[in-house]
């Protein structure tokens, strides 16, 4: 069996630098705290962490809008702090992935101040600018993605260019190729300092339909930005994303797109320790012939609901694993920082605790590499802002806006931009019971509000003392997930019958063969099984359960239990 590779076997953990943690009393995460909270990582089991945008930004899409590829956010430090993390990480035996924003550049990039600056400077073709329409007003009727038209106007040049997020967020021109040029510099930069690879973000975005063909969809700007942030109940979903595909198809996945991300993958392939792309963007088509474009793609299919049942799982899996090209690894999450968090996304407001652990033990038993994000494993919940100064993502700002200018009541627009807003699942980590949960000292404002439920034993101070808390839950499952071969690079074949209250599979590899069965419902449940084995050897359960053998054949569940045993 081919050995197995660094990306494939690890857990992966998304920092959100500003909220991480904060050495330096500021209130805004820095590379002091990340570095302080390195051996918590690695206690953790984690084995790559993947960091969102660290770089140079006027902060108007938090990060995402970066004014210098090559440098590090004043607020977070500096190159030699970032340098020591990078050290301290690989010192602990852990990766580390960095955020590549290759569709769009802040527009306080200089590359775009010299763009916009006349019409022939040497890099007037480094974005996409257009001449207005015949009659006057943008090249066509294509929205951007975070509300209002993708088109901005400017003065100097007397021309529109293009931006599929905020205006602030001007997209490149990857038709040109010194931009190609400019940033596989940056890539180089990176790479060589000994990053072990990328997460790239909104690679579905990079190219658009050069002859503007217009777009036909009659979804509302409201229900677009709503459908962009809310998880939808599965009957809803599917018709609700067709309607917003077809508002953006002439804006992404355009032709080009594969060509560019093998490129890039060449580029990687020229350096040791097997760098890894991670897209996000969930087609399946990103993976190339298997071995050539990216190594792992999220498979957001799973997530994008608003309760995970066994069925929509299945259904999830077969049409995933089938689909992928030959040697492919599949990639996946539950929560990142631009959805709600798994407590409250899947929680059902009674049995929040059990489900939350529930659903950590589907994302490391189910075949393919998973991607935490900080503060699942203390069981961190959605904070809804009340007042409208506390918004600091704009994609919320602008649905309050456009929620208002439709007539909705500001009262009920605060209350859907909050319920959308990402500083939802964006909040400070709680480290402990003391003022501000331990984030920063008493008396500084965060940068968003801490969610006060760390002073309900939501902070990590107080789970690491509890063998019982989520906080420990995550260390053994992650630890047993680790030190199982069946479950690191096992083959995926669900269990018939198609119960609705639990979900049993096999995982199989060479050395060993796994059962995992999941309880989603509140009651007790007897899995039937044939699992063609003599003897059941249970290696975990997050309910007790005396370690021993047990029928593989029959199998008792408590409400919400996860069970995983070794068939022999
Ligand atoms: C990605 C990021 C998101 C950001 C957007 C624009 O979707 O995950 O946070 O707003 O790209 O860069």
């Amino acid at each position: 069996m081919p050995a197995r590779k660094w990306w494939q076997s690890s857990v992966f953990y998304q920092i959100y630098p500003r909220s991480f943690a904060d050495g330096n009393g500021d209130g805004i995460g820095d590379f002091g705290g990340m570095i302080d909270r390195l051996d918590y990582l690695r206690d953790l089991g984690i084995g790559a962490i993947w960091l969102s945008p660290h770089f140079p930004s006027p902060n108007v899409d938090c990060g995402y809008d970066i004014s210098d590829y090559t440098g590090v956010a004043p607020e977070y430090g500096t190159l030699d702090d970032f340098r020591r993390f990078l050290d301290g990480a690989h010192a602990r035996g852990m990766r580390v992935v960095l955020d590549l924003v290759l569709n769009h550049t802040s527009d306080e990039h200089p590359w775009f101040r010299e763009s916009r600056s006349s019409r022939d400077n040497p890099r007037h073709d480094w974005y996409v600018w257009h001449d207005p329409a015949p009659g006057g007003g943008p090249p066509n009727n294509w929205y951007s993605a975070f509300g209002g038209p993708a088109w901005t106007y400017d003065k100097t040049r007397g021309q529109y260019y293009y931006h599929f997020f905020f205006k602030e967020q001007p997209d490149l021109n990857w038709r040109n190729p010194d931009v190609k040029t400019a940033m596989w510099q940056a890539v180089r930069f990176w790479l060589d300092m000994g990053v072990d690879g990328f997460r790239l973000d909104a690679i579905d975005t990079i190219f658009e339909d050069p002859d503007l063909t217009p777009q036909q969809s009659k979804l509302s700007q409201v229900e677009m930005l709503r459908v962009w942030r809310e998880n939808r109940p599965p009957e809803a979903t599917k018709e609700i994303w067709e309607q917003f595909a077809l508002m953006f198809r002439q804006q992404l996945q355009q032709p080009g797109l594969h060509d560019l991300m093998k490129e890039l993958r060449a580029l990687l392939d020229e350096y040791p320790g097997d760098r890894v792309l991670i897209g996000e963007g969930d087609d399946i088509a990103y993976y190339g012939s298997g071995d050539d474009e990216l190594h792992l793609v999220f498979n957001f299919p799973l997530m994008r609901t608003n309760r995970l049942t066994p069925a929509w799982i299945r259904a999830n899996q077969a049409e995933r694993l089938t689909a992928l090209p030959p040697g492919a690894w599949p990639c996946n999450t539950l929560g990142n920082h631009d959805v709600g968090r798994i407590w409250t996304a899947f929680g059902d407001g009674v049995n929040d605790a059990a489900l939350a652990r529930l659903h950590l033990a589907l994302l490391l038993t189910l075949k393919g590499t998973p991607v935490l994000y900080n503060g699942e494993e203390i069981g961190m919940t959605d904070l809804l802002l009340e007042r409208f100064e506390q918004l600091r993502d704009n994609q919320a700002v602008n649905l309050y806006h456009v929620a208002c200018d439709d007539g909705v009541a500001p009262d009920e627009a605060l209350a859907m931009a909050a319920r959308i807003s990402r500083d939802r699942n964006r909040t400070p980590l709680h480290w402990s019971n003391a003022a501000n949960a331990g984030f920063c000292p008493a008396g500084v404002i965060p940068w968003l509000p801490v969610n006060p439920n760390y002073a309900q034993g939501v902070n990590v101070a107080a789970q690491e003392g509890d063998p019982d808390s989520l906080l420990n839950y995550y260390r053994r499952l992650i630890a047993v997930r680790q030190a199982t071969a069946a479950l690191l690079a096992g083959d995926f074949t669900p269990l018939p019958p198609e119960d609705d209250r639990y979900l049993a599979f096999i995982r199989a590899a060479p050395e060993q063969r796994c059962l995992v069965a999941l309880n989603f419902s509140n009651t007790p449940v007897s899995v039937t099984c044939e699992t063609g084995a003599g003897q059941l050897r249970t290696i975990f359960s997050s309910h007790t359960r005396p370690a021993r053998e047990e029928s593989p054949v029959h199998l008792a569940l408590a409400p919400f239990e996860a069970y995983i045993g070794e068939l022999a």
